[in-house]
């Protein structure tokens, strides 16, 4: 059976999907449809938020005050009745499983690491909240009394149609709901001091020659020919291809983000290196920088460490430039255009991990060039302020929309947990340690990943008498919760709706 590519139809998926929003006040609000709900409840609820979701056409000037979008649980999705209980099983095992399941942690590697582990997820309440949360409700505004006003048109309606409303958070953190932060006093920083919201990975599918590039969706949207990428594959006529159309996985999950230990890091190795990096003539703080950078890939400011080997540049560039890149610069007149890559930028730095572009990876990695998805993630929590350890949560709000959970998401955080992508015979190494940002520290532990370590090498240039450095990663983050939702098409949250 064939099927010709068709491009689809942005009225009918999410607006989250196909753009970045910029709104700087979101909320994200969990709910159980509760014991004993009626499908008529839930009905009247998603019928009470459909004129606020937001599709993915273009606004134009009229940028929306407010507006919504809703994902799924599979638990959810099951309860609500309309694809059939024998369709269910189409859906992929990971959705259908939950980010808990076995198959999920063998990459995520949560279970090993007790301050992250499924069970201690939400706020300590993990195993219940991993069987009744069953939808998640994205909501965005321009101005906080905007936002105040949405969140409460969604939680009366809430209350009023029996949906239990889930706190993630613990109270005395905004109620217990996880609300955006603006962190730094700048909306495009994350917590650790990073600049956000400058790449994204691209679109087009390596090798699909001929099919649409600029928006070539099959990565991240279900029910296209030409893509058995994404699941439901194109050819599900039952129920369960046809609510899926159009739709996304998001992958949301929430990290806490030791900052305190972040600092302290960078500190601590600016110092102990002081001498062996004098060569660089860069001062203390500048030093610390450039740790920062070294563990990410990027300079806080967001230039890229390729094209900056020793300071922040200004060339902050949205896209695929080759300065995001990690092979040797082909356009040798580029400052530093034969320093090798990693000495620019270390071969296990979060964004050559997360997206190694044009790296070669190893043969056992396929042909398809490395998985992507896209991110839509903001700061939770206040900015961190001084130099002593506070008790404050924070950390990113994550949501990596893909096609494919496992395939993708899932790929990609089992590299940051064990770099074992990289071809060896271009890169001399096959196991160099994690990601040295995220991954989990005590993956260590994990069967999975035989001789890890979290020995993080940072190759020098223009120093022949130490060719590079070695530092112990510090642990930095705690999963705080992680749900796998189905971002419907518009046609379909219609029918959650009744409306159709
Ligand atoms: C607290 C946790 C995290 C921090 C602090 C962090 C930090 C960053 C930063 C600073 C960037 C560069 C921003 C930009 O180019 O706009 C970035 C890019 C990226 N991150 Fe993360 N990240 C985190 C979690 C994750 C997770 C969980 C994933 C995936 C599973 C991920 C995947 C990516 C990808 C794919 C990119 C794009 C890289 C590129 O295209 O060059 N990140 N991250």
């Amino acid at each position: 059976m064939s099927a010709s590519f068709a491009t689809p139809d942005r009225a009918n998926v999410q607006g989250l999907i196909l753009r970045g929003y910029t709104h700087p006040f979101s909320c994200h609000l969990l709910f159980s449809f509760s014991t004993g709900a009626k499908s008529a409840d839930t009905k009247s609820f998603f019928n009470d938020l459909y004129p606020k979701v937001q599709n993915s056409l273009d606004w134009g000037t009229n940028k929306p005050v407010s507006m919504l979008n809703i994902g799924l649980t599979f638990n959810g999705l099951s309860l609500l009745n309309i694809v059939a209980q024998n369709d269910l099983i189409n859906f992929p095992a990971s959705y259908r499983q939950g980010p808990w399941s076995g198959g999920s942690q063998a990459s995520l590697a949560d279970v090993f690491d007790p301050d992250s582990t499924p069970s201690g997820w939400w706020n300590g309440n993990g195993d219940a909240v991993n069987a009744s949360l069953h939808c998640v409700i994205h909501a965005y505004a321009l101005t906080n009394n905007d936002l105040t006003t949405l969140v409460n048109f969604i939680t009366t309606s809430a209350t009023k149609n029996g949906l239990k409303e889930i706190l993630p958070l613990a109270p005395t953190n905004s109620g217990g709901r996880l609300y955006q932060s603006i962190v730094y006093n700048d909306q495009n920083k994350i917590h650790f001091g990073y600049t956000d919201g400058i790449s994204e990975p691209s679109l087009s599918i390596p090798g699909t020659a001929g099919l649409p590039t600029a928006e070539d969706y099959s990565n991240f949207l279900i029910g296209y020919a030409n893509s058995s990428i994404s699941e439901p594959g194109p050819f599900d006529t039952s129920t369960s291809g046809v609510f899926a159309k159009d739709g996304c996985y998001n992958a949301f999950r929430i990290i806490y983000q030791d900052v305190y230990n972040f600092n302290n890091f960078i500190k601590d190795q600016a110092k102990k290196f002081a001498d062996t990096l004098s060569y660089l003539g860069l001062s203390e703080p500048e030093l610390e920088e450039w740790f920062a950078a070294k563990l990410c890939g990027r300079w806080r400011n967001g230039s890229p460490l390729m094209l900056n080997p020793l300071k922040p540049g200004n060339d902050v560039t949205p896209g695929t430039g080759e300065g995001f890149g990690y092979t040797e610069l082909s356009d040798p007149t580029l400052p530093n255009a034969d320093i090798p890559s990693g000495a620019r930028c270390p071969f296990s730095a979060h964004t050559r991990v997360a997206n190694p572009r044009n790296q070669a990876l190893d043969s056992s990695e396929g042909s398809n060039g490395p998985p992507r998805i896209l991110r839509r993630g903001m700061p939770y929590g206040p900015t961190f302020e001084g130099t002593t350890r506070d008790d404050v949560d924070r950390g990113l709000i994550g949501l990596f929309l893909c096609g494919n959970l496992s395939g993708q998401f899932e790929k990609i955080y089992g590299w940051m947990n064990y770099n074992n992508f990289s071809d060896p015979p271009v890169y001399g190494i096959k196991h160099p340690p994690q990601d040295a940002l995220l991954g989990n520290r005590k993956a260590v532990l994990s069967p999975n990943f035989p001789g890890l370590t979290l020995d993080f090498t940072i190759p020098l240039e223009g120093n022949s008498s130490v060719p590079s450095i070695t530092v112990t990663l510090p642990s930095l983050l705690k999963t705080r919760g992680t749900a796998y939702c189905l971002l419907p098409g518009m046609a379909s949250i219609a029918k959650m709706a009744g409306r159709s």
